[in-house]
């Protein structure tokens, strides 16, 4: 079942020189409860923008998005949504519990504690609950903000970018922990990307998007058989 329906939406911004380009470009597509569905692309392929009109941050200037048969923004939907970016910012001097506790009471979470120490325990931050933001690593960074995005247990989770700036090994720790979510709490999970590897090994449908538009949808499986080398076919898309 759809859980998430994007049909014809387009949104349009003006560049530096006030020209106008479309950042999405008559996108359609459809994501099914329980997936974890995954939108590559290059840089500046419209990836956040989607994600944006998605979690209703964003009004398109065509087309519809339903999100839990409403329309994106509902606030009703809205608190069973999660979102991490691979580039969060905390405010330097709030602490991993501070942060993890605001998200609680942000979401009116009941037996917040309690919920907040299984993240802890879970992403392995609790050695560092009561270190400032500005004090944890990139990878502790990374897990905070996934951690923050589970506080009220979402339903669905928009994971923009999650492995940014990481370093291998601590990507393939942060994936392992994005499929167990999956496994452990069956939450659909919508992610963008620009490494295939990544999406190979966590997505089970791939949109690829290129300068707004969606190039193709299929399984990972699909677009392996269509395109055995992904790492060249990306390059052939980016260079259009
Ligand atoms: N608010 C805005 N105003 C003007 N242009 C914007 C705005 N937001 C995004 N853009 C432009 O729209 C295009 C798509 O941006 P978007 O952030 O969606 O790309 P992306 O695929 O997420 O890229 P990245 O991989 O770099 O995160 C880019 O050219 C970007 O510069
Ligand atoms: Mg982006």
């Amino acid at each position: 079942m759809a859980i998430i329906e994007v049909s014809g939406v387009s949104k349009r911004f003006r560049d530096a020189a006030g020209r106008g380009f479309y950042a999405v470009n008559d996108a359609s597509l459809s994501i099914n409860e329980g997936e974890i569905f995954a939108i590559l692309g290059p840089n500046g392929a419209g990836k956040s923008t989607l994600v944006n009109m998605m979690l209703g941050l964003l009004l398109p200037d065509k087309g519809t998005i339903s999100v839990m048969g409403e329309r994106a923004g509902n606030q009703e939907v809205m608190e069973k949504i999660g979102y991490a970016s691979g580039d969060e910012r905390f405010h330097w001097s709030l602490t991993c519990g501070d942060i993890l506790g605001f998200a609680g009471m942000a979401y009116t979470v009941n037996n917040r504690a309690r919920r907040i120490g299984e993240l802890l325990d879970f992403f392995g931050l609790r050695g560092v609950r009561d270190s400032k933001f500005d004090a944890l690593s990139t990878g502790e960074k990374a897990k905070l903000a996934l951690a923050y995005s589970l506080v009220a247990d979402p339903r669905i989770l928009f994971l923009d970018e999650p492995t940014l700036g990481l370093d291998p090994d601590i990507s393939i720790k942060v994936r392992k922990e994005i499929k167990a979510i999956r496994e452990r709490r069956g939450a659909t999970i919508v992610l963008t990307s620009h490494y295939m590897r990544e999406v190979e090994y966590l997505a089970d449908r791939v949109a690829f998007i290129n300068r707004g538009r969606i190039m193709e949808v299929s399984s990972v499986a699909g677009i392996r058989k269509h395109y055995p080398d992904l790492e060249n076919y990306f390059v052939e898309m980016v260079k259009g």
